[in-house]
């Protein structure tokens, strides 16, 4: 990749904020506009480019505003349209860009389109979304939602089923019909056009669906079929995508990311290759999905170090080969935290596991996404009742676990402690003050109960801590073009403890490894022609290196910049 061809999204990080989560400025317990905008200086200090909001529109929050009942108003727990424009205008005055959440696979049931659709079959809004004739009982196929039971509802009146694939309050867009898109089209364009950067894109692998609507395969124990078969990068996704890039992303200078479920690194390269004009880079979930179990997500299996290994050199040689982009992501609102999923948790390595990780995404190509509380090194909540608990999949979890399966409350909780997303959802600890200096009342979810050690007060005080080393890797990105550009090359592939790689640049090479486990390591390297400077590193690693062999303390991880090839 040559450095003059590189687009501004490409040599930027970005940083997930989750608004309910992040600081609350009027004290109701849920985080809001003006209170990210009271935080942009601490965003500007760790160095990112970019800002990603999760929703933050009009919505019942059913499903914590994945669920949009007005897609131009920003909700009212969160703040005013001005308090938003406010924000977009404080950040890009920092230099600081600020892109959104676009959620168009579906809509919540109390948008206007789903409530007059849902009166007759003769509303202008019928055919917005999916409906099956049918009796009830009569379900049209086997399909199971995302939080738990058919994804079909029955709607008496109409004598038929509407479609959807996650909450029955959220039905699923007929993306068919021309009319949605040209609507969708005009929301995009309303953000557009107040000066946002670009959009990450909910689920959008799902927006097209098999008109024949297959049954699903039985799969991960459950007694519904997946609709992945028919409903994940369907026939008509891509022609969509690039309708959707003509009419309006190509009259911005803006980044697409598409969150895209189900999707291989081939079908991936699909949307992200520059020259199909589709979308900049993808979520894919290939590494989220090596701890699954027997039961899918919700398990206590560890993920193996060689399959991680595996799946993120596809995705980076598929991009490669393809003109594509990879982005790069540990966690987000809907996953784990990082160092309890593929680090030491709250172990004795926590802050070095956590560094480790970093290193090993941030110098990989693409465009790294720190998810709000990465840069603490913050763990999983485990919290002691499932009470505590809010999000709905835990619950759906929870219940289909103890109630359908007779799994043991002990193996049901257990796994939740590994995989709710609302161990993401923690608030954001800010100090160690009651809670946590997020707000002055009771949070609207419980704090991470460790947010007494674990806080940006504590992390700003400590020069070792995980907050400066994400600042370091966030500046290398900046200065060194060989992060963006470099092809990348994994080493020893079938090790089962270190993660090692290459970026090969013009005249220079990174050398980049990682150890991921509590013993001490050590991992071979290539033949160089000259020592190799320190650029990075966790431990005290020597600060020119040329030899075969280099020792990793638990966790260790290092950099090394050579200005020769192998
Ligand atoms: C995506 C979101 C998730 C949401 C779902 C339905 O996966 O990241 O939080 O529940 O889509 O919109
Ligand atoms: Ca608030």
């Amino acid at each position: 990749m040559m450095t003059n061809d590189i687009k501004w999204w490409q040599k930027s990080v970005v940083y997930q904020v989750y608004p309910k989560s992040f600081n609350d400025s009027n004290n109701d317990g849920i985080g809001d506009i003006p209170g990210i905008n009271q935080k942009l200086d601490y965003l500007k200090k760790l160095g990112v480019d970019i800002i990603w909001l999760n929703p933050i529109y009009m919505s019942p929050q059913i499903d914590n505003g994945y669920d949009i009942s007005n897609y131009r108003k920003i909700n009212p727990i969160l703040g005013t349209d001005e308090e938003f424009d406010t924000l977009l205008k404080s950040a890009h005055k920092l230099g600081i860009k600020i892109i959104l959440d676009l959620v168009v696979n579906h809509t919540s049931s109390e948008y206007p389109w789903f409530k007059d659709a849902i009166k007759s079959k003769d509303s202008k809004y019928h055919d917005y979304y999916i409906w099956k004739n049918g009796k009830k009982g009569e379900l049209p196929n086997n399909w199971g939602s995302s939080f738990g039971g058919t994804t079909w509802e029955y709607v008496d009146k109409l004598g038929q089923y509407y479609l959807h694939l996650f909450a029955k309050e959220q039905p699923d867009l007929n993306w068919e019909n021309p009319e949605v898109r040209k609507d969708v089209y005009d929301i995009m364009k309303f953000w557009l056009n107040k000066g946002i950067d670009g959009f990450r894109m909910d689920v959008i692998s799902l927006i097209s669906k098999d008109p024949k609507y297959p049954d699903g395969p039985l799969v991960q124990n459950r007694k519904l079929g997946s609709y992945y078969a028919g409903a994940a990068n369907g026939p008509k996704v891509h022609e969509y995508l690039q309708e959707m890039n003509r009419e309006v992303l190509s009259k911005y200078n803006v980044m697409t990311v598409g969150e895209t479920p189900h999707t291989s690194s081939k079908e991936g390269v699909l949307y992200a290759d520059a020259s199909r004009n589709e979308l900049n880079m993808v979520f894919h979930f290939d590494h989220m999905h090596l701890d699954y179990g027997k039961y899918g997500k919700y398990s206590d299996k560890r993920f193996k170090l060689v399959d991680l290994k595996r799946v993120l050199t596809e995705w980076q040689n598929a991009m490669y080969e393809h003109n594509g982009w990879n982005s790069l992501y540990w966690s987000n609102h809907d996953q784990a935290r990082p160092v309890t999923r593929f680090g030491d948790d709250d172990g004795e390595y926590r802050t070095q596991s956590a560094k480790m990780l970093g290193t090993i995404l941030h110098m990989q190509q693409g465009t790294p996404f720190v998810f709000e509380g990465e840069e603490l090194g913050m763990t999983n909540a485990k919290y002691n009742s499932i009470d505590d608990y809010t999000d709905l999949e835990t619950f759906n979890t929870y219940h289909r676990f103890i109630d359908q399966y007779n799994l043991s409350k002990k193996f049901t909780m257990r796994s939740i402690y590994l995989k709710s997303r609302d161990n993401a959802r923690t608030p954001m600890p800010w100090d160690g003050s009651e809670n946590a200096g997020f707000s002055e009342s009771k949070p609207w979810i419980k704090m991470n109960p460790n947010y007494k050690e674990i806080n940006v007060k504590n992390a700003l005080d400590d020069k070792d801590s995980v907050f400066y080393y994400y600042q370091k890797l966030i500046k290398l990105r900046h200065d060194l073009p060989i992060v963006t550009t470099g092809k990348y090359e994994l080493l020893d592939k079938d090790n089962p403890d270190t993660y090692c790689y290459l970026r090969k640049g013009e005249n220079e090479t990174l050398f980049v490894a990682g150890n991921f486990t509590v013993e001490n390591q050590t991992v071979k390297l290539p033949k160089f022609n000259d020592d190799g400077e320190k650029i990075i590193s966790n431990f005290s690693a020597p600060n020119k290196f040329n030899g075969d062999n280099l020792d990793l303390p638990p966790y260790g991880t290092v950099v090394y910049l050579f200005s020769s090839k192998t």
